[in-house]
């Protein structure tokens, strides 16, 4: 492991709300610094102003390559936050759509943003992470290895993100930077229409599909990327991780 004058730094797109923001929240309680990156700067500042000298938040749309490259620029002209020590794409949208419904618009939104825009975010930061030996965590989801119904867009890029992960934890074992995937169940975030319901309608909707009762929460995946990412994780590469209540077997 590298020795840091400074706190190391976690990258995190989508890091002011649902998933991302809880991400974000553990890696500032383990002692890093986080980089929150996100098209809305309002959520991204809430957490900042929470913890003003260890968040760096940057206005990101990673449909946008200028966009993704500025974002790099000014994370490594950081002196505080350029040790970046883990990268986590988790940054996405959702849609449920019937296949014939699903238009090339909704097909190229996918694509831009569930996929190239954490293939971008990758290609610009892999520099910094092969300097300090860092690690990849991309978000997937446990649609990414059985999908249902009305989800073929979101789940065929969840698919490939899971593959690709796999292809750049062989190439970037070259230079000791490690990948891995997440793939996480029904999540209770802004994503979901549900995300707003009372806890009563959320159970009577939602828990009987879920094995061990329950919806998850943004912090039972935030616990699974630290487990990928933080002390402890350095021979774990390529891995897979359901984090998800047990609905893959569901
Ligand atoms: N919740 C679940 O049940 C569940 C299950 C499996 C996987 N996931 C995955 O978990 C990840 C996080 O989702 P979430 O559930 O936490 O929902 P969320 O709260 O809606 O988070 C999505 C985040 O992505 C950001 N984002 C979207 N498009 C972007 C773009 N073009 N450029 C930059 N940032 C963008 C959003 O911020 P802005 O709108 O401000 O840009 C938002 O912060 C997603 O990849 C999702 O597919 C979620």
């Amino acid at each position: 492991m590298p020795n840091f004058q400074e706190k190391p730094s976690a990258v995190i797109t989508g890091g002011g709300t649902g998933i991302g923001l809880a991400i974000a929240e553990r890696f500032l309680k383990e002692g890093w610094r986080a980089v929150v990156i996100g098209r809305r700067l309002d959520p991204l500042e809430n957490l900042k102003r929470r913890q003003p000298e260890d968040v760096l938040v940057l206005q990101c749309d990673l449909t946008k390559p200028e966009s993704v490259h500025e974002t790099y620029d000014l994370i490594a002209a950081e002196p505080r936050f350029n040790q970046v020590r883990c990268l986590v794409n988790n940054a996405g949208i959702y849609e449920k759509r019937a296949f014939k419904q699903t238009g090339d618009t909704l097909w190229q939104a996918m694509f831009e943003t569930n996929l190239l825009g954490a293939v971008r975010m990758t290609r610009e930061l892999l520099p910094l992470l092969e300097k300090h030996q860092g690690s990849i965590v991309n978000v997937s989801s446990t649609l990414g290895l059985k999908p249902v119904d009305g989800t073929s867009a979101y789940s065929a890029l969840k698919a490939a993100m899971i593959n690709w992960t796999q292809t750049l934890a062989i190439e970037c074992a070259r230079q000791n930077v490690r990948a891995n995937c997440i793939c996480p169940g029904i999540v209770d975030t802004p994503i979901h229409a549900f995300h707003g319901q009372t806890e009563d309608e959320k159970a009577a909707s939602l828990g009987g599909l879920q094995p061990l009762g329950r919806i998850g929460q943004p912090s039972d995946i935030a616990h699974g990327v630290w487990s990928l990412a933080g002390p402890g994780s350095e021979w774990i590469t390529g891995s897979i991780l359901n984090v998800d209540g047990g609905i893959f077997l569901a």
